[in-house]
């Protein structure tokens, strides 16, 4: 190995000292963590300096392309359309990608969505697509592409050769206390989207209890900060800020999310869902050229789920993704839980849902199985939580909170006992959040 231009304890006690790095130094510590220039004590050491001391909006975009380059780019200039993506940063019940793409697709865009897999109490995208039987994820580039060309969308996990940067970082802030630093997650999610090949990007950015960001100031630092970061690179990027307290929709796990998703693509998807969905599918077909506002964009997909036609894309994606294409109109071929547990409200409750805490729903679908405390761990894709009551609803003794699905009973017990706790009662009707808070364009 020829020997480096920089040495990492320079640029650490730089660093350290609370000065700005130059590009070339951070492209250096970009490379060097995938070439093992920096090794990884080297590399957690600057990581806990940045997380300190921050970093300046320079700092932070020359970071996001650093480590886009630290592996492929893929390019999809050659395909025709515009290239859209929207990106969430997590939460329970966030199932909006499974129905956004499918309709966005149908509205005309190309939709290249490369997602995750659940970690923690929030789920993730790639395994309730795995839920299907037959569905693949983990797709190389070319096929990536060719279902991209054919269907209009495509959904796939990040190949190990996209931003090997960011799998080697992410992996060592997991384990050193250094995940929440707005610049390293700023870095970490755009750099990714950015090696998508996409022309422009909607971010979800959640707060709240259920979310990685609890409070609304701090996402909106993050929302900013991803859209400065877009900008730098060329690429027009909005955030929307959501509120994340309760979860979203009524169903949370993985066969319970795909469900309410392909409702919500037959036009019976729960309201605040709903909202969610129809407000960044909204954005992306106006940042894609497909709609000139939002009026347009709203006429645009309740066509396309009135029509069928969204519907239709999420069967094209089953079908060209290797996943059993009726379950479109036959649940039962998912995964299905041994046991359904109705939790009902105890005697002595009345009047309103005040609270129903997204993080200890969260807490229950782990403690049913279906959850991931390490990221080799195994996730039952047939347990979950449905029929979730939401803030606001009335309630009388024996009224239903949620449906457990379980596979085991003393999990079932604990998941429950975790829903009880997760729902509070007022004797009156509580104010409603907005569920969308801002949007930054
Ligand atoms: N999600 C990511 O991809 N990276 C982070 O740093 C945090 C959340």
């Amino acid at each position: 190995m020829s020997s480096p231009a920089f040495f990492p304890q320079d640029i650490i006690i730089r660093k350290r000292d609370g000065g700005a790095l130059t590009k070339d130094e951070i492209e250096f510590f970009a490379r060097g963590v995938v070439n093992g220039q920096f090794a990884d004590y080297q590399a957690t050491a600057l990581l806990m300096a940045i997380f300190w001391r921050g970093m300046t909006p320079q700092e932070t975009a020359w970071l996001t392309d650093a480590m886009m380059r630290s592996g492929d780019v893929i390019d999809l200039r050659d395909l025709p359309g515009a290239k859209v993506d929207k990106h969430s940063t997590g939460g329970v019940g966030d199932k909006v990608s499974l129905i956004l793409a499918p309709l966005a697709a149908a509205c005309g865009l190309k939709v290249p969505m490369m997602s995750g897999r659940g970690l923690g109490h929030t789920g993730g995208t790639l395994d309730k697509l795995e839920a299907i039987p037959g569905f693949r994820v983990m797709l190389d580039v070319p096929e990536f592409r060719a279902i991209l060309q054919k269907v209009g969308l495509a959904m796939i996990g990040q190949t190990p050769q996209v931003v090997p940067a960011d799998r080697k970082l992410y992996s060592l802030r997991d384990v050193t206390g250094t995940v929440e630093c707005i610049p390293l997650i700023c870095a970490s999610i755009m750099s990714k989207k950015l090696a998508e090949g996409i022309d422009s990007l909607v971010l979800d950015v959640k707060f709240g209890k259920g979310a990685f960001m609890k409070k609304k100031e701090d996402a909106l630092t993050l929302a900013r900060a991803m859209v400065a970061v877009g900008k730098a690179g060329g690429k027009p990027v909005w955030a929307q800020l959501t509120a994340m307290n309760q979860p979203l929709g009524r169903a949370a796990g993985h066969t319970t999310e795909v469900i309410e998703s392909i409702e919500c693509l037959k036009g019976r998807g729960p309201a605040d869902l709903m909202e969610v969905t129809l407000a960044l599918t909204g954005h992306m077909l106006v940042l894609g050229g497909v709609a000139p506002d939002m009026a347009a964009a709203k006429k645009q997909m309740a066509a396309a789920i009135a029509n069928g036609s969204a519907l239709q894309k999420f069967r094209e994606m089953c079908v060209a993704q290797g996943g059993d294409p009726r379950v479109v109109d036959d649940y039962s071929i998912l995964p299905t839980a041994k046991k359904l547990l109705e939790v009902k409200a105890p005697v002595g409750a009345s009047g309103f849902v005040s609270e129903v805490d997204a993080l200890k729903c969260g807490h229950a679908i782990m403690a049913l199985g279906g959850g991931r405390a390490a990221v080799t761990d195994k996730v039952d894709h047939a347990v979950g939580l449905a029929d979730l009551i939401k803030i606001g609803e009335p309630v009388a003794p024996g009224t239903r909170l949620c449906t457990l699905h379980i596979n085991d009973d003393a999990r079932g017990t604990r998941a429950e006992a975790l829903i009880r706790e997760a729902v509070k009662f007022t004797p009156t009707q509580p104010p409603l959040e907005p569920l969308i808070q801002d949007l930054i364009t």
